[in-house]
């Protein structure tokens, strides 16, 4: 398999799509549909070059090539990560046997499920953020939130082509379906709930980025393991882009609470709205709004489909072949809180295999708390006494055993009338979108900042912030 991404043709490429006239052409026909949506739904500032990078290899080292970019004519192409020939299926089943380079067939609708469910993510993130290049707070910013919507694109051209190239007439009509369905659609939404939300200004953007593109690393993580050879490469490819998105919700989070704790030092005050800042409390707000969307990702915590998937071979857990047991888990538990009716707690003990939703969600929480502890490093060196949470895994969830009661983001189970008139201390309210959405006014100009964001600390690619990242005119 070459390493070396074919940029002459039409569908830049490194799996020979030359070599397959019937795939090359059925994806050809795919491609101004895409190129359609992409106008329609894709970023609605008009631009005349992003400093974006492209990939050239799929190899470790410089893999990555950065230039001015007419967004439109952006390169989307499809990108596996190398073949390693002597790959055997690491659990389930299956366990040790050859990976498969085809779908076999008592496994196809599932594994077309999967790639579905995943493919659909991709598109509407970009129709989330459709509107933000009209707000950046920077050229830099603005270059980012571009480079996110093109990899997220890109992401759609890796599940459609495993739908052209191994699922027949099927897959075609999916690779379609995932052009038609549209975030937040009353008629066709997209599949996942925290696709339809509205990713309506930057603060939610960052959120976006750290939360659920970090759901979507962790669903990777999983189908990196899979059975199946190319979408098992095609995920390793993709979290090399990922890793990017999440930079950039780390960062932008890092950034909005510095500048707020400059804002509270400097005004020896907690109220910076005044000022031009975001509230602690504000970003509080919005930490347990994108957390908890983005845990309903993760679907129920004991899951017989994810325990199927995994025996199949299909889906494996977070760095499977890391974990020291026996990859089968026939025997073996694991405990579960569940919330009573009563108001009380209790444990739940349930078979390990039954529980891979709660085994991935664990994983991802240990994850985000790592943004929480950096986010008050930066509170606890200017000295402000205030401290993010992640609020209680039961906190404001709409999938899984937690949904339908009211838990408070200290774990305590409610009544409906208590969580009702509480719940504009824990989630933003009106208000707080509003204020937050009249701070977003589109800053330009070179080397400038907007009021409520710090700069970054370093430039892309070696490059420094008043670079000119994005031409305008
Ligand atoms: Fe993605
Ligand atoms: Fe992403």
């Amino acid at each position: 398999m070459p390493e070396k991404i074919d940029y002459d043709a039409k569908i830049p490429n490194n799996v020979n799509l030359g070599d397959d006239r019937r795939l090359q052409r059925a994806l050809e026909g795919w491609q101004p549909k895409f190129l359609n949506w992409w106008g329609e739904m894709g970023p609605t500032l008009e631009t005349h070059g992003v400093y974006l990078r492209t990939a050239v290899s799929v190899g470790r080292e410089g893999w990555a090539h950065f230039d001015h970019v007419n967004v439109p004519d952006y390169r989307w192409g499809i990108f596996l990560a190398e073949r390693d020939a002597d790959r055997r299926i690491a659990f389930g089943e299956h366990q040790g046997e050859p990976a498969w380079q085809q779908v076999p067939g008592e496994y196809r609708a599932d594994l077309q499920r999967l790639i579905v469910i995943q493919g659909d993510t991709e598109p509407a993130s970009v129709e989330q953020q459709k509107l933000l290049g009209l707000t950046a707070p920077s050229l830099y910013d603005l270059r980012n939130l571009f480079q996110v919507n093109v990899e997220e694109g890109r992401h759609l051209w890796a599940m459609v082509y495993l739908l052209h190239a191994y699922f027949g007439r099927e897959g075609r009509e999916e690779a379609e379906a995932l052009l038609y369905r549209n975030s937040g659609s009353p008629d066709a939404p997209r599949i996942l709930g925290a696709f339809n939300e509205e990713t309506a200004d930057w603060l939610a953007f960052y959120m976006f980025t750290y939360f659920t593109d970090r759901d979507g690393k962790y669903q990777l993580g999983t189908l990196k393991e899979s059975a199946f050879d190319p979408l098992s490469r095609t995920c390793e490819f993709m979290l090399k882009e990922e890793a990017h998105h999440m930079f950039v919700g780390t960062t932008g989070v890092d950034r909005v609470v510095t500048r707020s704790a400059d804002l509270i030092r400097e005004h020896d005050t907690l109220d910076i709205g005044p000022r031009g800042g975001i509230p602690l409390d504000v970003i509080q707000k919005y930490i347990n709004f994108h957390y908890t969307v983005s845990l309903d990702l993760f679907g129920s915590e004991t899951s017989t489909n994810a325990a199927n998937y995994y025996t199949a071979g299909l889906k494996g857990r977070w760095q499977e072949t890391r974990r020291k047991d026996d990859h089968q888990l026939t025997d073996g538990s694991t405990f579960l809180d569940k919330p009573n009716e009563d108001g009380t707690w209790s444990t739940d003990e349930v078979q390990t295999l039954l529980a891979l939703n709660l085994d991935l969600r664990g994983e991802y929480i240990a994850d985000c708390n790592s943004g929480i502890k950096r986010w008050n490093r930066i509170l606890a060196d200017a000295e402000i006494d205030f401290r993010f949470a992640l609020p209680h895994v039961g906190f404001n969830r709409q999938v899984g055993l937690h949904a339908g009661h009211h838990i408070t983001p200290d774990g305590t189970i409610v009544d409906q009338a208590t969580w009702e008139s509480a719940k504009h201390r824990w989630l933003p309210t009106t208000e707080d979108l509003a204020f937050v959405r009249s701070l977003m006014h589109p800053v330009y100009e070179r080397g400038k900042i907007a009021s409520w964001v710090a700069p970054p600390t370093h430039g892309i690619n070696q490059k420094p912030f008043d670079y000119e990242y994005v031409y305008l005119t």
